[in-house]
């Protein structure tokens, strides 16, 4: 059953499939994820990485609501390496974040290892991603492509574990880049013989994007397969799911990301199941309207007050999703140019109204479209080849990054 939306607003797609008949996590049921010899994150859970969100200011907000591991959004190497200014700006972080967790966008092993080794004597964790599905890149050959051709992608990570010391490094993954071109076992493989400290599997392929249900069978059948910690990603919508795939799949930790656009509390009640508490109720418009406030203080302190207010317009969105009456609060928070401007929008909400349970589950980015993957001509000639791919790819990593920072 789709819940019809309110009156005025574009439609959406509730799903109401909520299971929330699971019981809190048992005393020493989970363990602390462990990622190479140093780092233990507890709970067990990860911020996924997320282009154009998961920057210093909302890593930090998810860090004060009691997420342990917070990964930046992809950095891409090249960019980095070059000298791009907004890169270095992104790729930077607070003095206090510990841990300090960066995911790496490369397809030339050459360029992760001088990567690598000039950033990872500061980070505790890096992430490499080879699940990218834009196609300008995955037409190229990088992304998601990578891992169709186990060789090249076992080159990239060894030379970035070769570089990183002590800096444990895991890869982010898709089931494949289509059914018919399934790479989860190989990736898993490579990932253990290379020496990767985890691998995140995103129950997806390139082609699904982020339609459907994630599979986490899938997901099982990897950690059965594999001689290295899982890590499930994909439809952790609600603190309950975090345990269901646990359970369910025996993963070693979690990996969330919709989910908590406009709901940084959710790690909050995360942590609360995985340390054997029920959650408390869902905030109110009242209590959340101070997160906002202090969400929006943390973009403009970081990006300046015109961009950091720019950027928090699509958080307005999600922040308000599914109110009543939030469909014209949000036709002035896409436009808001300064703090006092949004908090005046908002109280024109019922203060009272607590987080509604059916947009617990809403899409709040990507949509449900489906794609079919572009590669580049005869690239499944030779999957045992591990040239890696050289030309457009510079221009068609920049632009995905670029489409990705302008996006969200
Ligand atoms: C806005 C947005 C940006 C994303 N950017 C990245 C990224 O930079 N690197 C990456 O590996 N995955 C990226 N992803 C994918 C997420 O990390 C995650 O794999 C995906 O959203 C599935 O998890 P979820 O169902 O919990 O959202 C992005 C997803 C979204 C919604």
């Amino acid at each position: 059953m789709v819940e019809k939306p309110e009156p005025g607003a574009s439609p959406e797609r509730f799903s109401t499939e909520i299971n929330r008949d699971v019981p809190v996590a048992a005393p020493g049921e989970f363990e602390p994820l462990a990622l190479g010899s140093k780092l233990r994150v507890w709970p067990p859970v990860l911020l996924a990485p997320m282009a154009g969100v998961t920057n210093p200011p909302f890593r930090s907000l998810c860090r004060e609501f009691g997420a342990p591991l917070c990964v930046s959004e992809m950095i891409t190497a090249r960019a980095w390496l070059r000298g791009n200014e907004l890169t270095h700006l992104l790729a930077s972080s607070s003095e206090d974040e510990r841990p300090r967790s960066f995911q790496i966008y490369s397809a030339d092993p050459d360029e992760v290892r001088e990567f690598v080794k000039r950033i990872a004597p500061g980070i505790d964790h890096i992430d490499l991603n080879f699940g990218c599905p834009v196609p300008k890149v995955t037409r190229a050959g990088g992304g998601s492509a990578i891992p169709l051709k186990p060789r090249l992608l076992a080159r990239i990570l060894r030379a970035a574990v070769g570089a990183a010391g002590e800096t444990p490094i895991t890869i982010k993954v898709r089931m494949g880049a289509s059914n018919e071109l399934s790479t989860w076992r190989d990736s898993g493989r490579v990932a253990h013989e290379e020496g990767a400290a985890a691998i995140c599997l995103h129950g997806r392929t390139a082609a699904q994007l982020y339609s459907g249900d994630a599979n986490w069978d899938v997901i099982g059948e990897l950690v059965e397969a594999s001689k290295i910690p899982v890590l499930g990603n994909g439809d952790i919508w609600e603190c309950w799911d975090a345990l269901r795939m646990m359970r369910a799949t025996g993963c070693a930790g979690v990996v969330v990301g919709r989910a908590c656009l406009g709901r940084p509390w959710l790690f909050r009640e995360l942590a609360q199941v995985f340390n054997g508490q029920e959650p408390g109720p869902p905030p109110t418009v009242g209590d959340i309207i101070p997160i906002m406030a202090d969400h929006a203080t943390r973009l403009m302190d970081f990006f300046g007050p015109e961009l950091g207010m720019r950027q928090m317009r699509k958080w307005g969105v999600w922040y308000t999703k599914g109110f009543h009456g939030s469909s014209a609060v949000r036709e002035s928070l896409v436009r808001v140019t300064n703090l006092e401007d949004m908090l005046s929008a908002l109280s024109k909400l019922n203060q009272e109204e607590p987080f509604p349970e059916r947009a617990l589950r809403a899409n709040r980015a990507k949509g449900s479209r489906k794609q079919k993957v572009v590669l580049p001509e005869g690239y499944l000639d030779d999957l045992n080849d591990d040239t890696p791919p050289k030309g457009p790819i510079s221009e068609a990593e920049l632009a995905a990054w670029d489409k990705a920072l302008g996006g969200g």
